[in-house]
């Protein structure tokens, strides 16, 4: 690929910084887990797969991957994923009525213009099909402090300090993430025609708390440092 990828060189960073963050990582994947339901029998594509770290603890057999960064795709298909495009979402014509279930895990967040991506994924979905996004949200404390860091160029200040987890994010891809708010993406998606939403969050408490235990998935989205957005697609 030509063009160098937000997460190209960061694979081997982002898995180790979940690993690290383990009781996060396991709310996080219960988040997930109950976001997707059971996927037994159902076809399903992931936009920015990864590295396939949160596939690789569900059946991924059923699973299709979009990936830009070949760093993180080429980890994705050892753990089972078969990648359809190793480019941008923005860039690739998803087969129409293809898939039950087409989901971002934490990739809404890389990508700027939401609605004419959100809109070709509702295309690509079968009737019933349900389009699901995880996130941190721009307006939770995690998204602040993203942000916050990606303003400073740094989270060595004294604004961050004392408030951190023990292993922050890395900076270099909090700061080149966009941080949508839940809102905004509830209304790029009203927009498109859906009437039908479920939300579920995790990781309620302050940033620096959240990896001392796993927490349960909750109901809602105005809580969560981690929420999901199920879509059901809208009937024609
Ligand atoms: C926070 S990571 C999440 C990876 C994976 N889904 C997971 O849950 O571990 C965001 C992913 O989105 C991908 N990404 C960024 N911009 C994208 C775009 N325009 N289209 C598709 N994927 C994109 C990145 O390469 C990265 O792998």
């Amino acid at each position: 690929m030509e063009n160098r990828q937000k997460f190209d060189g960061y694979a081997a960073q982002y898995d180790e910084w979940f690993m690290k963050n383990e009781q996060l990582f396991t709310s996080e994947l219960k988040l997930f887990q109950k976001a997707l339901g059971d996927i037994s029998g159902k076809r399903l594509l992931s936009v920015g797969c990864g590295s396939g770290l949160f596939e690789s603890n569900i059946d991924c057999s059923a699973v299709d991957g979009l990936e830009p960064s070949e760093d993180m795709g080429r980890i994705a298909e050892k753990r089972g994923i078969r990648i359809v495009k190793y480019g941008l979402i923005e860039d690739y014509q998803i087969p129409a009525d293809t898939y039950d279930i087409i989901y971002f895990n934490g990739s809404s967040s890389y990508i700027t213009d939401l609605l004419p991506v959100y809109e070709k994924c509702l295309a690509a979905l079968k009737q019933g099909g349900k389009l699901i996004l995880l996130d941190v949200p721009k307006e939770s404390a995690f998204g602040c402090m993203y942000l916050l860091g990606k303003s400073l160029n740094t989270y060595d200040h004294e604004y961050l300090r004392d408030i951190l987890l023990e292993l922050p994010y890395p900076l270099e891809l909090a700061s080149s993430g966009v941080w949508h708010s839940t809102e905004e993406k509830i209304g790029v998606l009203k927009r498109l025609g859906v009437k039908e939403f479920v939300f579920y969050q995790t990781l309620t408490k302050n940033p620096m708390y959240t990896n001392e235990e796993p927490e349960e998935v909750s109901e809602g989205y105005k809580s969560g440092g981690y929420v999901a957005i199920i879509a059901q697609k809208p009937e024609v």
